[in-house]
């Protein structure tokens, strides 16, 4: 397989202090739709995921939990493998950075860059917010808070080690002009460039003041900072450096990150890599926030009807997965609400795509038997069959932008079509009438039409396809039971 051919898709590897919420199934659910829709598209596909667990935020979370810190990242970690199971995300590798693979990359990279004279021994002092673990200017806080959990950082001084990221400035913004689509969208393109140009410090990467994390190669006192061991995950995961899926996969063809780690995935990681002399990644997608009842969600107070699991095992992935590619826009901020989810499944869900499934079968029952007329496509010209056939192209021409709202949209277009078709032709006539010919054109369009949705709807909604496949390739098709019943008693 030529190098071209290959796709590298990463999330970013989500903190285990709490369970996972639903900006990491949200985030997850946009990397695996792309990942599905390349390999539709014959890309050979390697699709990342996992967890960040070294660090004082981890270690003060664990502290919490009454377990050894061991036990606490491995059961909390447990817990967003399997929401990644429950949500179907076709992941080929889940990375955890207290992996012996890990470690052993991270110690490496920070060799290479200590040896080449980019990290050296100086002080520190700041703001630092233990949840971003993230050091802030005075300027950047607002009204002495955090600017992301809003709450007081603490002063910080360190005494350790610093990355020469200052010296990288130039070609991070030479990469960046070089390369106009390495971050999307746009507007968080030239944010970024904007504050690279007000300057870049040096990185603190060691800390001495807790334990958790990767000693030093060169001082075992201190431990990598957690950033600087996160990043590498998108590497360690490979093998890197002798291991046959870096050759065939790097560099990364996507990161998808929130907003709010742009600064980490644009400015430090390519400056790390630029030290480290690897190549840089081809882009990074930055996704919006969700939002619960217009306000951040935060692990302390989850609000009724919000958490992951229960929603997952209330609505079921797809539905889930559908209702955050149709109801959001990927740079934007969205609110999530169950009523909203509620409102999309009896619609769009229940009422035009599972009623158009089951009416068609029930029609192909009642009215053939359960055989599918056999007519060649060609013999039949309609409108609704020449936007079955347009369909891949029309998706396809949204999917290339990411705008996969609009990729659903224009996939229910069609559906409602063909309900229109059925309303507008009333086979119920035809078939009273014994309008053979075209009682069975009829059915025809309306199974052809069914499978072209299933083909562009399985990464969207992989259950949802395979059922649909299900249901047309039996010998004798039958009715069955809808595919989304309608919820009642909305409260
Ligand atoms: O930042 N809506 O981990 P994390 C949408 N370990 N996305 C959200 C979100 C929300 N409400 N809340 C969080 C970390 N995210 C680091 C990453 S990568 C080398 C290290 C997104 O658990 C967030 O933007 O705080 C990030 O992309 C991901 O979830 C993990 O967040
Ligand atoms: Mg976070």
């Amino acid at each position: 397989m030529k190098k071209e051919d290959k796709f590298y898709i990463t999330t970013a590897i989500d903190y285990p202090s709490g369970p996972p919420h639903i900006g990491h199934a949200y985030e997850k659910i946009i990397a695996d739709v792309i990942a599905r829709w390349q390999r539709k598209k014959g890309k050979n596909v390697f699709f990342l995921t996992g967890t960040d667990e070294h660090g004082q935020k981890m270690e003060k979370y664990a502290a919490l939990s009454q377990e050894s810190i061991e036990d606490f990242v491995g059961r909390m970690s447990g817990k967003f493998m399997e929401l990644c199971r429950m949500l179907d995300i076709s992941c080929d590798d889940f990375i955890r950075t207290t992996q012996e693979r890990h470690i052993k990359a991270a110690e490496r990279i920070f060799s290479r860059v200590l040896e080449k004279g980019d990290i050296y021994k100086g002080k520190y002092e700041g703001f630092y917010c233990i949840d971003c673990e993230s050091y802030y200017l005075e300027r950047d806080l607002k009204e002495g808070n955090c600017p992301i959990h809003a709450r007081k950082p603490d002063w910080m001084e360190a005494e350790g080690y610093f990355f020469k990221m200052s010296k990288y400035q130039q070609a991070v913004l030479d990469y960046m002009n070089k390369n106009e689509n390495f971050i999307m969208p746009k507007t968080r393109r030239n944010e970024i460039i904007n504050r690279i140009k007000e300057g870049v410090r040096d990185l603190s990467v060691s800390r001495s003041n807790f334990k958790w994390g990767i000693p030093l190669p060169n001082d075992k006192d201190q431990v990598i900072f957690v950033w600087f061991d996160a990043l590498i995950n998108y590497i360690s995961a490979l093998d890197w450096p002798e291991g046959k899926r870096f050759e065939t996969f790097w560099p990364a063809d996507m990161h998808i990150i929130g907003k709010d780690i742009l600064w980490f995935h644009a400015m430090v990681w390519p400056a790390i890599l630029l030290a480290a002399g690897i190549e840089l990644p081809r882009r990074i997608c930055v996704h919006g926030f969700i939002n619960l009842g217009g306000e951040k969600i935060s692990k302390s107070k989850s609000a009724a009807g919000t958490d992951i699991v229960e929603l997952i095992e209330k609505y079921g992935s797809d539905s889930l997965r559908y209702f955050f590619l149709r109801e959001f826009s990927l740079g934007e901020d969205g609110n999530f609400s169950e009523a909203a989810l509620i409102r999309r499944i009896n619609s769009d869900l229940a009422n035009d795509l599972g009623n158009l499934v089951h009416r068609t079968l029930t029609m192909v029952e009642k009215y053939y038997q359960g055989k599918v007329p056999a007519i060649k496509r060609e013999k039949l010209d309609s409108e609704l069959l020449t936007a079955a056939d347009m369909l891949p192209e029309t998706v396809e021409k949204e999917m290339a932008q990411y705008n996969f709202n609009q990729a659903l949209a224009k996939i229910w277009e069609l559906v409602n079509a063909a309900n229109k078709f059925v309303e507008d032709t009333k086979p119920w006539v035809l078939f009273k009438e014994k309008k053979a010919e075209q009682l069975g054109g009829f059915i025809f369009t309306l199974v052809y039409v069914i499978n072209r949705v299933r083909e562009q709807l399985a990464p969207f909604m992989p259950q949802t396809a395979e059922k649909i496949r299900k249901q047309f390739a039996a010998q004798i098709l039958k009715k069955g039971e809808p595919l989304f019943p309608r919820i009642e008693n909305v409260s």
